[in-house]
């Protein structure tokens, strides 16, 4: 047994992890700076809501998490339900961080979840009690069969919007929380909500959303004299002692999502 120490975390284990995917403690995003901020990593089988407003970055962000996980040795599920799989994809093929092989091998899935329902004969607009339950027994036996580590929902506002009640929505975010539970892969779903307005951050549509995650992650923009600067704050992540302050998000084709400090304004 060999006992070291990384950053602010100590970690035993019988054979030097430094370069996999996940400790028993952690499950690293990939992203350097973004993981050292976290203490380590995302803490593994947490469930992480992803907030912010269109174009901030939540898609990119998370499959990047997928494809670092998939180069790390970690299979991957990404249920796509904003966007479809064909724009998805090609997006996706102007990063450097999008392998086509990692989808061909299965160490990536992506899967368009209006199919998922179409197959199931599910309204494509609004789901009853039994068709949130089906799909949420699809997701599960998928994430099950396909053995995942890391499962990504983008984004859950949308599979909300399906639901006809917001007694429904608790239902199914409940379920959907203890599902995840179970399944013991790290989690991140995406929140779909409005630009901040006068400081006052909202982190998901219905409320509901953030009470089964263990971690929220904002992304959301400052303007510095005119320019829109994307951010990254962690708002909580239970079981790791994390930065809370904000830094500045870049995505490039090259790097993806990249994190650096955000410099203080000079106005
Ligand atoms: N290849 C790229 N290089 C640089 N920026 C990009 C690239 N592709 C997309 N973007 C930026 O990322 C934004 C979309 O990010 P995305 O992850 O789809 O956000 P969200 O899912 O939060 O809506 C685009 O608005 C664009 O500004
Ligand atoms: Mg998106």
């Amino acid at each position: 047994m060999i006992a070291y120490q990384n950053e602010n975390v100590v970690h035993t284990s019988v054979e030097n992890e430094f370069d996999s995917a996940t400790t028993d403690k952690f499950c690293k995003i990939g992203i350097e700076e973004l993981d050292l901020k976290l203490g380590g990593g995302i803490p593994s089988g947490n469930t992480v809501l992803m907030v912010g407003s269109s174009g901030s970055g939540k898609t990119t962000l998370s499959m990047q998490f997928l494809a670092n996980g998939a180069k790390m040795g970690e299979r991957g599920v990404f249920f796509t339900i904003t966007e479809p799989l064909f724009k998805l994809t090609k997006n996706m093929e102007n990063f450097s961080f999008y392998d086509k092989k990692m989808i061909e091998e299965g160490n990536v899935n992506i899967i368009d979840l209006r199919i998922i329902s179409e197959r199931l004969g599910l309204d494509a607009e609004k789901y009853s009690v039994e068709d949130a339950s089906a799909l949420l027994d699809v997701l599960k036996d998928i994430a099950d069969e396909l053995q995942v580590k890391r499962l990504v929902i983008d984004s859950i506002t949308a599979l909300c919007y399906r639901l006809k009640t917001n007694e429904m929505i608790r239902d199914f975010i409940f379920k959907l929380g203890s599902s995840l539970a179970s399944m013991g892969c790290t989690t991140i779903l995406t929140s779909e909500v409005p630009p901040a307005r006068q400081g006052h951050l909202q982190y998901s549509k219905y409320g509901i959303e953030e009470f089964i995650a263990d971690g929220i992650m904002y992304l959301g923009d400052v303007d510095r004299k005119g320019d829109l600067i994307r951010t990254l704050q962690l708002i909580k992540m239970r079981g790791t002692a994390h930065s809370r302050s904000k830094v500045a998000l870049a995505i490039s084709s090259e790097n993806g999502v990249q994190i650096t400090p955000l410099l203080k304004s000079t106005r």
